[in-house]
C-alpha cells in the first residue's frame, strides 16, 4: 500500500477518543457545574443538616450497567437529582459526627485542577511530585520533624498508621521484609491504650501480627494511657520471651480527644529500644497553637506521626499524611528494585525518589495539590485561628451542658470533643441508653444537627466532635435547645408508660 492509499483509508471509529465531540458544549456544562456547586456550598446553612434519600431515589439508582452513551448534560441532571441532595453533609455547619472536616470551595477547585492534570504521583520527573515533597516538608515544619525525615500523603490516618506499623516492624528485624514473621525468634508485640483507634488494631491484624498481640494498657480518669502500667507490660512480655517492638501514642483519642503523655511514652520507647509512633489523626493539629506546646510535647521525639489534613485542617476528602524520622528505615520497608520502575538520569523516568518506595501504592492521585494550594490560600496562622475557634466552641458547649439540669457531661473536655447525654435523673441506665439513642436519631432525622455517639464506661453517649470551620456559637445553642426539647418529649411520653425504667415524678 502506498502513502496515498494509506491516507485514503476510512477513519476507524476506534480512533475516536473519550474527549467531548463538542468542547464548547462541555465547557458550558462545566461552567454551570462550578456555578451550581458554588451555590450549593454558599447556601449549605439554609438546608437541613441531613436528609435521608427517599426509597424512590435509591430504586432509581439501581440500574443495569450502561451500554449506550448518555449525553453529559443528562448525566449531570441525574447527579443533581439523585446524588447531590443526599450528602453525608460533613459540609454542614452542624455536622459534628465521627471526626470529619468539611472541606472548602477553593479545595474543591483545587481537586478539579488535580483531576484535570491527572498525574500519577508514584514516579517520574514532573512538578506534581515536587509539590508533594513540598507539602511533606511543610508538614515536617509544623510538627518539628527534621527536614531529613521522610513522608508520604495517604488516603487518611488509617493507612498512615498501617504504613508506620510496617516500617516499625521491618525496622525491628530486617529479615521480616523478605523472610516473613517466622524469621524472628518470637512473637512481636505492640503497645498502646484501650482508647487507641480501632484502625491501629486493624493494622496490627493486616500486617500479620494479630490483634491479640496489640497490648492495650488501661487509661486514667481522663482517658490518658497509664504509662507505668504500659511500661510494666513491656517488661513482663520481654521476660516471657515476647518481642516488643512498637508503642503507639495517642494525640487526641477518637472517643474523647484525650492526649497521652507523649514525652513519657517517648522516654519509655527510648529506654526499651522500641519504635514510637503517634496517631495524631486530628489531635496533633493543635501543634499550630503555642498554648498546646506542653500538651503535645513529645511529638517531635516520635519516630513517626500520622495526621489528617481532611479532619482538623478542613481540607477536602481525602488526604492524610505520615512522617517518618528515619527516612532510610521508611524507604527500606517499601522499596523494591524492578526494571520497569528504575530511575533514569534524565527524561520522564528521572525526578525525585519515587513515592512508591515509601508506601504500598503505585497509583497515587494528586491530593498534594489541594494541600499546597490551601496552605498558601490561608497560611497556617489562619488554620490555627480556626482550630482555636473550635476549641472555644467545645468549651462553650460543655458549659451549656453543665448549666442545664437535665444534661450530663460524661467526660472532661480536653480538646474539641464533647460527650454528654440527656439525663432527667429518674431513669435507669438501660432507659438512658435507649432514650439518648432515640434522641440522637431524631436530631438527625429532623435535620437539626449531626453529632455521633460512643460508649463511655458502658454509657450511651452523644458525642460532638468539632472539626468544623462553619460552626458558630448559635449552632451549639440550637443543638442544646433541640436536645432538651426532644429529650423532654421522649421522657414525658415514655415515663408515663413506665418505659425506660422511669419512676414518674
Ligand atoms: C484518632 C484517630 N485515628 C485514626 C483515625 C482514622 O483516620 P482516617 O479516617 O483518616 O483513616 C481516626 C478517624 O476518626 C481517628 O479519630
Amino acid at each position: 500500500m502506498n502513502s496515498s492509499e494509506i491516507s485514503n483509508l476510512p477513519t476507524s471509529a476506534n480512533e475516536q477518543s473519550l474527549d467531548p465531540r463538542d468542547w464548547d458544549e462541555l465547557r458550558r456544562l462545566g461552567h454551570r457545574m462550578v456555578e451550581d456547586m458554588m451555590d450549593y456550598l454558599q447556601t449549605v446553612r439554609e438546608r437541613p443538616a441531613w436528609e435521608k434519600a427517599p426509597e424512590l431515589i435509591l430504586q432509581e439508582l439501581r440500574q443495569p450497567l450502561p451500554q449506550e452513551p448518555q449525553d453529559a448534560a443528562s448525566v449531570y441532571e441525574d447527579f443533581t437529582r439523585q446524588v447531590l441532595p443526599y450528602n453525608c453533609n460533613n459540609i454542614h455547619p452542624r455536622f459534628w459526627a465521627w471526626v470529619q472536616g468539611g472541606g472548602t470551595p477553593f479545595g474543591m477547585l483545587a481537586d478539579m485542577l488535580a483531576s484535570g492534570m491527572n498525574p500519577n504521583l508514584a514516579i517520574g520527573d514532573h512538578v506534581p511530585m515536587y509539590v508533594e515533597q513540598q507539602v511533606i516538608d511543610w508538614s515536617k515544619d509544623i510538627f518539628g520533624f527534621p527536614r531529613t525525615a521522610s513522608g508520604i500523603l495517604t488516603s487518611g490516618a488509617s493507612i498512615a498508621n498501617i504504613t508506620a506499623l510496617i516500617v516499625a516492624r521491618n525496622h525491628f528485624h530486617t529479615s521480616i521484609k523478605q523472610q516473613g514473621l517466622r524469621s524472628v525468634p518470637g512473637q512481636l508485640k505492640v503497645y498502646g491504650s484501650s482508647e487507641t483507634h480501632n484502625c491501629v488494631a486493624k493494622g496490627v491484624e493486616v500486617i500479620g501480627i494479630g490483634s491479640d498481640n496489640f497490648r492495650k494498657a488501661p487509661v486514667d480518669e481522663n482517658y490518658r494511657v497509664q504509662t507505668a502500667v504500659l511500661r510494666e507490660m513491656i517488661r513482663e512480655d520481654r521476660k516471657a520471651g515476647y518481642l516488643p517492638f512498637c508503642i503507639i501514642g495517642n494525640a487526641g483519642t477518637v472517643n474523647t480527644g484525650a492526649t497521652d503523655d507523649l514525652s513519657e511514652l517517648a522516654r519509655i520507647a527510648k529506654e526499651e529500644h522500641l519504635w514510637f509512633h503517634i496517631d495524631g489523626a486530628f489531635g496533633a493539629i493543635p501543634k499550630l497553637l503555642p498554648e498546646f506546646a506542653e500538651t503535645l510535647k513529645g511529638i517531635e521525639e516520635a519516630d513517626s506521626l500520622s495526621f489528617d489534613f481532611h479532619k482538623w485542617m478542613y481540607m477536602n476528602y481525602e488526604v492524610g499524611c505520615l512522617l517518618v524520622r528515619d527516612a532510610a528505615a521508611h524507604r527500606a520497608a517499601f522499596s523494591t528494585e524492578v526494571n520497569y520502575l528504575a530511575r533514569h538520569d534524565r527524561g520522564l523516568a528521572a525526578g525525585p525518589d519515587p513515592f512508591s518506595h515509601y508506601g504500598m501504592e503505585l497509583s497515587r492521585g494528586f491530593k498534594a495539590l489541594k494541600v499546597w494550594m490551601l496552605l498558601k490560600e490561608h497560611g497556617v496562622q489562619r488554620y490555627g485561628q480556626q482550630v482555636r475557634k473550635n476549641l472555644e466552641q467545645a468549651s462553650y458547649l460543655a458549659e451549656l451542658v453543665r448549666r442545664h439540669a437535665r444534661l450530663q457531661l460524661l467526660a472532661e473536655v480536653s480538646l474539641n470533643i464533647v460527650c454528654y447525654r440527656y439525663n432527667p435523673g429518674t431513669i435507669d441506665e438501660t432507659g438512658l441508653d435507649a432514650l439518648n439513642k432515640e434522641l440522637l436519631i431524631r436530631l438527625h432525622e429532623e435535620g437539626i444537627a449531626l453529632p455521633s455517639f460512643t460508649l463511655l464506661n458502658g454509657k450511651y453517649t452523644i458525642r460532638v466532635a468539632i472539626t468544623n470551620h462553619r460552626s458558630t456559637r448559635a449552632d451549639f445553642d440550637l443543638l442544646v435547645e433541640a436536645c432538651i426539647r426532644i429529650g423532654d418529649y421522649l421522657y414525658a411520653g415514655n415515663a408515663l408508660l413506665g418505659k425506660y425504667g422511669a419512676s414518674p415524678a
